[in-house]
């Protein structure tokens, strides 16, 4: 595993069998970008690469010389004050005021394995021998500053991992005015950049744009990733499939403000650079004080999107969620808040429980309206100790109860909030973030606490503690319903105050980190109005969000699309809820509810009470299902094969059909799932093709629920399931067709197991 110096050239290339990523030393001390892609064979020299025709105007560094400027310098970092005039990945200003920095390389250090990053959450190694760190050393001579590119190489992933820190060695405090995680120049600008748009109750739909001249960006400035905009991107070439080509993502370890921007150049240079957003920072960095940027995650792939995918998949399931139940079965879980909102009492949610139990459920989860006297949104948050009048008992005595059927018992939080209507707001209204002399908005009719100050932080940790601490929780729902806004830290200084929004952040960590090592067997999964926060950064504290308010089933099918790009499926918390849907009162199949839901960490959210008994036998049975496959399920290599987002080839309406499949590891076992939104009438033939078996080995296919004409008994080499796959078609020609499942929002669950 590579990361080789050629000392003559001054050239860096970092390589595995995956990619090349080469980078120089340049002839001002800054450092260079010569290539990023499909592997090259190392030698001595690669600045040929970088090719810098003299352009009018450009600024130039050495006088006399017309030859060099940064302008039309491909950079690895580029910062503020040297002559390049295009978006910067760092501003410092200077004690004059100055926006000015000059890092010049000064030595660099090859160390294996990869450190930590302090108070961020981060990508890691288990063994020293699974990467290598690169860290580059570069100084601003006159003010002192430092700056260090770190680069990990993991040896056997597509994975690169970046992450710049700065550190003021001078007398004077500096300002950082933007501090990026990391930044790539290419050579062109013949990309295609995929991102992951939405808003409430539309997480993460997938969208694609050609790069053109000038700006593209995602972002949020909403205090947390948001759903807005996810912080990951991807570029691949136009003709890049699911299964073949060149693409690369970006993905950001972190929950707060984020800017993902892609900048074409008047040269076709594309600039891409990820980290958090300028906007609303400003770092002071005293003498001897560092700023750590989060860290962003790049993944290569020659072979197309879902090669890219899987390799993000692998490494955030298995080296970014950490703990207890990163490789343990999750439970199947019941949460309350579908079936009772906030109108219960401890009888009501104990006979769910106590139904669910029997059904086979493992985890009973109590949802928001427990504390405080919370029986609408507008009071309470802040008051972690229950409502006497609906949990009589207490929580302990509910979670006894829950407890004595055998069952484990989760409780929901929102840690980071507080309403006026509440105790704690009483004590201290000036632990709300908010400007002195304005009024505050209100979200949902709540407002935020300030988690820039250590006390705060402690005050929420040891009410939760006491809770957490009577051993009675096993899981908690760690939810967050608001936007930042009002962003000011009361009595605290003006040149703090372009602090606030990423010190909150760094406080919503120390809170986990403190929580999740206190408790590690407790399992928390993260939530933000659905999937509002949902990113690489809560993944390395909880190993699974909620990725959506909408439960609805044929919603769902484009919102988990959508999030496997960047994410694997065993972070996706997924349920199958009550008809007609709360969100869209669509009427789905109870199958094809648990079809969706089963590629995700799987549960309940309906009042089992309330449903016949066949329907109640029929959970019993997929709970059943879920539970026998859960190892193909979460452990196994997921394909995207057919996107609800359209590009059908024919007949059925666009994005009609969803298709996506896991394969075990050994591939002798594959799990299929087959969405069709739409009956069709009359319709052409199509056929479903497979991805990830094994070409040479025989398989036999079996539908879970139907019957099917010329496949049932018959076998398949996994060449022929790939190459040619096997029908789907449907006509829904007349009422003779029985055989096969009718009517819209259908599902069809292949199960194919290596003979
Ligand atoms: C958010 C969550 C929901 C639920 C409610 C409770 O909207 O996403 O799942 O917990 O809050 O208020």
């Amino acid at each position: 595993m590579p990361i080789v110096y050629h000392e003559h050239t001054k050239v860096f290339h970092i390589h595995n069998r995956y990619f090349s990523y080469i980078i120089d030393v340049l002839r001002n001390g800054q450092i260079g970008q010569l290539y990023f892609g499909a592997p090259l064979k190392d030698r001595e020299n690669f600045t040929h690469m970088q090719v810098n025709e003299r352009r009018d105007m450009d600024p130039c560094v050495y006088e006399g010389d017309q030859s060099f400027s940064l302008e039309d310098t491909k950079q690895e970092y580029p910062v503020t004050g040297n002559g390049d005039l295009r978006n910067m990945a760092a501003t410092v200003v200077n004690p004059d005021g100055s926006r000015y920095a000059d890092f010049k390389y000064v030595s660099h250090v090859v160390t294996p394995g990869k450190p930590k990053l302090e108070g961020l959450p981060a990508t890691y190694v288990e063994d020293d021998a699974e990467a290598e760190t690169l860290t580059i050393t570069l100084v601003d001579e006159v003010t002192k500053a430092e700056l260090e590119l770190s680069y990990t190489l993991y040896a056997d992933r597509p994975v690169l991992a970046r992450n710049a820190r700065f550190v003021n060695h001078g007398e004077r405090e500096l300002v950082l005015d933007a501090a990026m995680s990391a930044n790539i120049d290419l050579p062109d600008a013949r990309w295609n950049m995929l991102d992951f748009t939405g808003a409430w109750g539309r997480e993460r739909h997938l969208d694609e744009r050609p790069l053109k001249t000038g700006v593209q960006s995602i972002y949020s400035l909403r205090g947390h990733s948001s759903h807005q905009f996810n912080p990951f991107l991807i570029l691949k070439r136009p003709e890049t499939t699911e299964t073949a080509g060149e693409c690369f993502g970006v993905s950001l370890v972190y929950s707060g403000n984020f800017l993902g921007q892609v900048e074409v150049d008047n040269y076709h240079v594309t600039r891409v650079m990820m980290g958090v957003h300028p906007e609303g920072f400003a770092w002071r960095l005293g003498p001897g004080a560092t700023f750590q940027t989060p860290e962003a995650v790049i993944v290569y792939s020659a072979d197309g999107l879902n090669h890219m995918s899987q390799a993000y998949h692998e490494l955030y399931r298995t080296r970014l969620a950490r703990g207890y139940w990163r490789d343990r079965p999750r439970p199947v879980l019941i949460n309350s808040w579908e079936s009772t909102y906030m109108r219960f009492d401890e009888d009501k949610v104990y006979g769910i429980a106590a139904k669910a139990h029997e059904l086979g459920v493992d985890l009973f989860v109590l949802d928001d309206g427990w504390f405080g006297h919370r029986d609408n949104d507008e009071s309470s948050l802040g008051d972690w100790f229950a409502d006497p009048k609906k949990l009589p008992n207490g929580v302990e005595g509910l979670a006894r109860r829950i407890t004595a059927l055998g069952m484990k018992f989760g409780l929901w939080f929102e840690p980071e909030m507080i309403s006026k209507d509440s105790r704690l707001y009483e004590a201290h209204p000036e632990w709300m973030i908010r400007v002195p002399d304005r009024t505050p908005l209100h979200g949902r009719n709540q407002f935020e606490l300030d988690f820039t100050k250590p006390e705060v932080v402690d005050y929420i940790a040891e009410q939760m503690e006491k809770i957490l601490g009577t051993g009675l929780v096993s899981y908690v729902k760690w939810d967050m319903n608001r936007s930042m806004t009002d962003v000011f830290s009361q009595g605290r200084p003006a040149g703090f105050q372009g602090e606030v929004y990423h010190r909150q952040i760094l406080g919503v960590y120390a809170l986990y980190e403190r929580l999740t090592s206190k408790f590690p067997e407790v399992l928390f999964e993260s939530c933000a109005s659905g999937g509002g926060r949902f990113d690489a950064g809560m993944l390395y504290y909880a190993p699974q969000g909620w990725i959506s308010d909408d439960s609805d089933a044929i919603e769902r099918l484009k919102i988990q699309y959508g999030t496997s790009f960047g994410y694997p499926i065993s972070s996706m918390g997924s349920h199958v809820s009550a008809v007609p849907n709360h969100q869209v009162f669509r009427r789905t199949p109870l199958k094809t509810r648990a079809d969706v839901a089963y590629f995700g960490t799987f549960g309940y959210e309906l009042d089992v009470n309330k449903i016949p008994p066949e329907e109640q036998e029929e959970i019993r049975a997929q709970i059943r299902f879920f539970k026998d496959h859960y190892d193909l399920i979460a452990h196994g290599t997921f394909y995207r094969l057919i996107s609800p987002f359209g590009a059908n080839p024919v007949g059925l309406q666009e994005g009609a059909e969803t298709a996506w499949m896991v394969v075990s590891p050994d591939r002798s076992r594959a799990l299929v799932g087959y969405y069709r939104a739409h009956q069709p009438v009359n319709e052409g033939y199509r056929s479903l093709r497979l991805a990830g078996l094994d070409p040479e080995r025989e398989y036999e296919v079996h539908d879970t629920a139907y019957r099917m004409p010329q496949v049932d008994g018959e076998t398949f080499y996994g060449d022929e399931l790939m190459h040619r796959g096997f029908d789907v078609s449907d006509s829904g020609f007349g009422p003779w067709t029985t055989w096969i499942y009718q009517g819209d929002y259908q599902s069809r669950l292949f199960e194919i197991t290596a003979r």
